[in-house]
């Protein structure tokens, strides 16, 4: 597993404005959804291309364009929801597919409630959106079944990981061809699963 941490100064403004505890729902939505965009830049880095004939009003040149098959997107319900419209916006042509996954707030363990998503990924590229990667519960748990359908290149974008759930995703998805771009790692989890300093639950400040 790769671990590529987004070092950029309007990131780490709009997700310092994510963390405040006074910025409202909308405003909330609103930077995700930018920050997302930023974030998305960098994971599509290695985007499968191919090269196509253009031609221009001036001449005949070779141009990119996204290659076959397209990648899919899946956002991680409820609060990956809200990374969606910002990655879509980069990769128009992607199909997406839906996972419910709940994280039970006493044991901390995840469990799966909906999936919609193409049973074949042989082959795919596929980008999981999550904003938190806390315990690593919920995105062990996600790439484990898109690599069980064959995916072959799997990126999670994150807002925000903690240093205990990077551990476990390295420790768990050891070998695989698995990428995490996140915002920032912060300091560590608390004892309720919490990313401290953290941003709260995502959930909840983007829907509740
Ligand atoms: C939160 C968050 C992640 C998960 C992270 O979701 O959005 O999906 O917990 O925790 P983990 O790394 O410890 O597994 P939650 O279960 O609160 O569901 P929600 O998105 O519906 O709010």
């Amino acid at each position: 597993m790769r671990l590529h941490v987004v070092d950029h100064p309007l990131v780490a403004h709009k997700l310092s404005t994510l963390r405040d505890e006074r910025t409202d729902s909308p405003t909330f939505r609103r930077l995700t959804d930018e920050l997302v965009t930023l974030l998305a830049y960098e994971a599509t880095r290695d985007v499968r291309t191919e090269t196509v004939e253009i031609t221009t009003p001036v001449a005949v040149t070779r141009g990119t364009r996204l290659s076959y098959p397209r990648p899919l997107v899946v956002p991680i319900l409820r609060a990956g929801l809200g990374m969606l419209d910002g990655m879509t916006r980069l990769l128009p042509t992607a199909e997406v597919g839906f996972l419910g996954m709940v994280r039970n707030e006493e044991t901390l363990e995840a469990s799966t409630y909906a999936t919609r998503m193409p049973d074949d990924l042989s082959g795919r590229q596929v980008y999981v959106l999550d904003p938190m990667l806390a315990t690593g519960g919920t995105l062990v748990a996600a790439i484990r079944m898109l690599i069980d359908r064959g995916a072959t290149d799997v990126t999670a974008v994150v807002l925000l990981a903690s240093p205990e759930g990077v551990a476990v995703m390295e420790r768990e998805l050891a070998g695989q061809p698995v990428t995490v771009v996140t915002a920032a790692v912060d300091e560590r989890l608390n004892e309720h699963g919490y990313i401290v300093p953290g941003l709260g639950d995502a959930g909840d400040r983007l829907y509740g």
